[in-house]
């Protein structure tokens, strides 16, 4: 397939001295870039959610780790990763729940612990290796996911999994991109994820920058939808992956596979090895993110519910294995997931 006619925006890009991020807290009505010059303005922006998206926040933090290794004198790469030891606790610190971003970091870290005085250099390759082995992923990930799916099928997805939310091209929406290409995906839908609306605010305008027709609905029009028999499959990216097959995802993910189950439809997951942390044994054991609960509270800045109202604000949800049809990885697809099934693709 032609992936530029399909892909054409980026959320990372490293200038060579300094990372810069589209700012995702402003799409769609401006387009405005951070740019971060040191290790501490990388982990804000990944807590502050310039950068988001599981992939998006690895490689931001990979490219964070970089700029700290511009403060810090070592004369080899086992010296440097003692001195680095602080910024990469940071850095780690910055969301807990997408397990990308301590992948990536541990990466970061064995590189540097292999690497003699050229330490330097080295971070900034594999920054650059983890950047393009996701891009990579992803468009395998695309044929994997999209030769699941019958020709003129209807499609429903959730939050924000493209280009915006990886090094390019996307985990869900990748396989929806190339879906559409082929003529399997005919009827895309995005649900506007609320309470930060990535649906809404994100999928869309990035489908439309690719020219590819989407329609938004209300988070809870999604089970009416499915009745209606618009959509054969749901697909969805994840945050974290146990080894048992359960996924962490954006908050909702959990009741649209319960819905997608209870109307016969397929559920897909699409994620990178990355994403996948065969060192926890089920989704209980995921550390749920939980949020401000000013982002339920007000939209923009302005209040819109009663002062004095409470609200409780966890980002994530855990869907249970059982409910999940595929999980599409660039080493291959894991039908009917469990922890055997899981072990046979991730031996290590
Ligand atoms: O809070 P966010 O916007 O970082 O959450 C993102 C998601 O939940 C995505 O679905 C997930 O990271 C997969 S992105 C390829």
């Amino acid at each position: 397939m032609d992936y530029d006619r399909y892909d054409r925006v980026r959320a990372v890009r490293w200038t060579g001295e300094a990372l810069d991020l589209l700012d995702q807290r402003l799409l769609p009505h401006r387009q405005e870039h951070v740019l971060c010059r040191s290790s501490q303005a990388v982990a804000a922006a990944i807590h502050d959610l310039v950068v988001r998206g599981a992939p998006a926040i690895g490689i931001a933090a990979a490219w964070g780790l970089v700029l700290a290794a511009q403060q810090v004198e070592a004369g080899s790469g086992a010296q440097a990763a003692e001195r680095l030891a602080s910024a990469i606790d940071h850095l780690n610190a910055a969301r807990p729940t997408a397990v990308n971003l301590a992948w990536a970091l541990r990466r970061m870290r064995a590189r540097l612990i292999g690497a003699g005085t050229d330490w330097r250099a080295q971070l900034q390759i594999e920054a650059s290796a983890i950047e393009a082995e996701d891009l990579a992923a992803n468009r395998h990930m695309g044929q994997l996911g999209a030769a699941l799916i019958a020709p003129g099928s209807g499609v429903l997805t959730h939050c924000n999994t493209g280009s915006l939310a990886t090094a390019g091209f996307g985990t869900a929406l990748g396989v929806i991109r190339a879906g559409v290409a082929e003529g399997r995906v005919q009827r895309v839908f995005a649900g506007e994820t609320r309470p930060w609306l990535q649906g809404a605010r994100l999928t869309v305008w990035e489908l439309l920058q690719d020219g590819i027709p989407a329609t938004l609905i209300a988070d809870a029009a999604a089970a009416h939808l499915m009745a209606t028999g618009q959509v054969q499959w749901v697909i969805v990216g994840a945050d974290r992956i146990t080894a048992n097959g359960d996924v962490a995802n954006k908050i909702g993910t959990y009741q649209l596979a319960i819905a997608a189950r209870h109307h016969g439809l397929k559920f897909m997951v699409v994620a990178p090895a990355s994403t996948i942390d065969m060192h926890t044994a089920t989704g209980a054991a995921i550390e749920i993110e939980e949020r401000s609960a000013d982002e339920l509270l007000g939209y923009g800045g302005v209040r819109t519910v009663a002062e004095g109202v409470k609200a409780w604000n966890p980002v994530f949800d855990v869907t249970p294995a059982g409910l999940i049809d595929a999980i599409v990885t660039e080493r291959g697809v894991v039908e009917r997931p469990d922890a055997q099934r899981m072990r046979a693709l991730f031996p290590d």
